[in-house]
């Protein structure tokens, strides 16, 4: 989607010709001589509209209006959360519709925030994304360009950029989850994350299986022996501070499909285990947002891709194995795969000497059921971590919920034949998984995001929800430091 911001005020807004305008009522607009403020007015006395967010109200070639349909919708407080209710319904209200070019009036809103404008464009990308990968006829996206209008380019200029690249990382998110696990294999993740290489300031390495090996990733590998797809490591680096910075670690679990391998899934909705990937498609998310907002930090991700798989070949319940940091593992699942890639990246890490690593994983059903699809689980050591990654969620309307780590959670993980067991009970399957994980992680501030709830949706809407692309980013945004007297001059163009 082609975004374009302009400084716009109600009057002039009624006289730009364009498909479709949409325009955000708030609770008690101030009223106005214009021709949409008469009819919004008009139209709530009679009782035709609602400023509750959402609510709308639909013309066409109307009176004093230079676009050829007009929406009105409630944008109720004004808030960031009303403004994303009222822009996501609009733009549903408009799908199938011949309209190309898109202006949304944000310039009725009271103390416009650049919050508000990054989540309208946002939400506006969000709604307009169609999937067509893999289906023989694409839908046809009709809608070519939106347009924002603003009472003031100054105050909104950074949150609309941030918007724009924002939803970069949310669609490329977005689509590599949603593509099925033959159309979007460990090889081609790490071509994935090579086309991002290109990009100003991100570089990527992608490993194969002798590379893996040598590292002693005995963990992740043992993983991939059931799979004819050879597994991938992949290592993106964005660089917008100086080397001397020590580096945000973002470390994406890629299971590209799972199976569940010898404790076999039950066949019923396993096709979703095709979206197992989306930790890793959420970094690739994140890489590219970098790319386009350039923030000045410093930003390792890892992705350990393979499948998961029944074979011959395949590790077996009761199977030990050697992780890179010379822990032994019993793997007594073979379902609780994701930690076992995940060990391995989490000891690659160390290398980096990271300020911060999280990470990223579709890791457990009993983190769905603990929290459903609202939000993510976080788990961290590391209060002040916890603390910005759960602020970030808050602000990008990307919510997670800080859970326990307290060690008796660990007893389950004891076993008689390796260091550490692979699975627990059931009882808080989502925390023993977390309490496995970080003994990984002992040499960093580390958090652990579970996105099993909330980074795809079943049903019949199912599809890949993007999430947690706008809270890392947030995240992230926050790491920059207060320029010192020394900030790096960047002259490095933008994506
Ligand atoms: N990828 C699954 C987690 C998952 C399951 C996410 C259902 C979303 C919906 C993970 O690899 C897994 O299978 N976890 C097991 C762990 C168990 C064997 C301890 C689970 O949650 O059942
Ligand atoms: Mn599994
Ligand atoms: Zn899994």
């Amino acid at each position: 989607m082609d975004f374009e911001l302009k400084t716009l005020s109600l009057p002039r807004i009624c006289a730009e010709k364009c498909d479709a305008l949409i325009v955000l009522v708030p609770d008690g607009m101030a009223a106005g001589s214009d021709a949409i403020s008469k009819l919004a007015a008009l139209a709530i006395a009679s009782g035709d509209f609602e400023t509750k967010p959402g609510k709308l109200l639909g013309a066409y070639r109307s009176q004093g209006i230079a676009a050829t349909r007009l929406l009105l919708v409630g944008a109720g407080d004004a808030s960031v959360k009303s403004v994303k209710a009222a822009v996501s319904t609009a733009m549903a209200a408009l799908k199938g519709s011949p309209a190309r070019r898109v202006l949304i009036g944000l310039s009725a809103l009271p103390q416009l925030k650049p919050e508000t404008v990054r989540c309208a464009v946002l939400a506006c990308d969000h709604a307009c994304y169609s999937y067509d990968a893999t289906k023989s006829k694409p839908a046809g996206q009709k809608l070519a360009r939106v347009m924002i209008a603003v009472p003031a380019l100054a105050t909104s200029r950074a949150g609309f950029e941030e918007g724009v690249g924002l939803a970069r990382g949310v669609a490329l998110a977005r689509e590599w989850a949603n593509r099925p696990a033959n159309h979007a294999t460990p090889t081609l993740l790490g071509l994935a994350a090579k086309e991002l290489g290109k990009l100003p300031n991100i570089k990527v390495e992608v490993l194969g299986p002798k590379e893996v090996d040598k590292l002693g990733m005995g963990s992740f590998a043992a993983v991939a022996r059931g799979s004819e797809e050879p597994l991938r490591f992949i290592v993106l680096h964005y660089s917008g501070a100086p080397r001397t910075q020590a580096p945000v670690v973002l470390i994406g679990k890629g299971i590209t499909f799972d199976t569940g391998g010898i404790s076999i899934k039950p066949a019923a909705e396993m096709d979703e285990m095709k979206f197992d990937m989306g930790g890793a498609a959420s970094v690739l998310g994140s890489f590219r947002a970098l790319a386009s907002l350039q923030p000045a930090i410093n930003v390792v991700g890892l992705i350990p891709a393979c499948e998961n798989m029944p074979d011959g070949r395949a590790i077996k319940p009761g199977d030990v194995v050697t992780s890179m940091s010379g822990q032994t593992i019993e793997i007594l699942n073979t379902d609780a795969e994701g930690r076992l890639v995940l060990c391995d990246a989490l000891t690659y890490a160390e290398r980096f000497k990271p300020r911060a690593v999280v990470d990223i994983a579709t890791l457990t059903g009993a983190c769905v059921i603990a929290l459903g699809a609202v939000r993510s689980g976080l788990f961290s050591s590391d209060d002040a971590l916890a603390q910005a990654l759960s602020a970030a969620g808050d602000s990008s309307l990307d919510l997670c919920w800080r859970m326990p780590l307290d060690d008796e959670y660990a007893e389950g993980l004891k076993t008689n034949f390796a260091d550490v067991a692979n699975v627990a009970g059931r009882a808080g399957g989502s925390i023993t998984a977390a309490k496995f994980l970080q003994r990984f992680a002992g040499k960093f501030p580390w958090a652990h995001l579970d996105i099993a709830g909330t980074a795809w949706k079943g049903g019949p809407a199912k599809g890949a929800t993007g999430r947690p692309v706008p809270l890392l980013v947030e995240f992230l945004l926050g790491q920059v430091l207060p320029a010192g007297p020394v900030a790096r001059k960047r002259t490095v163009k933008k994506a």
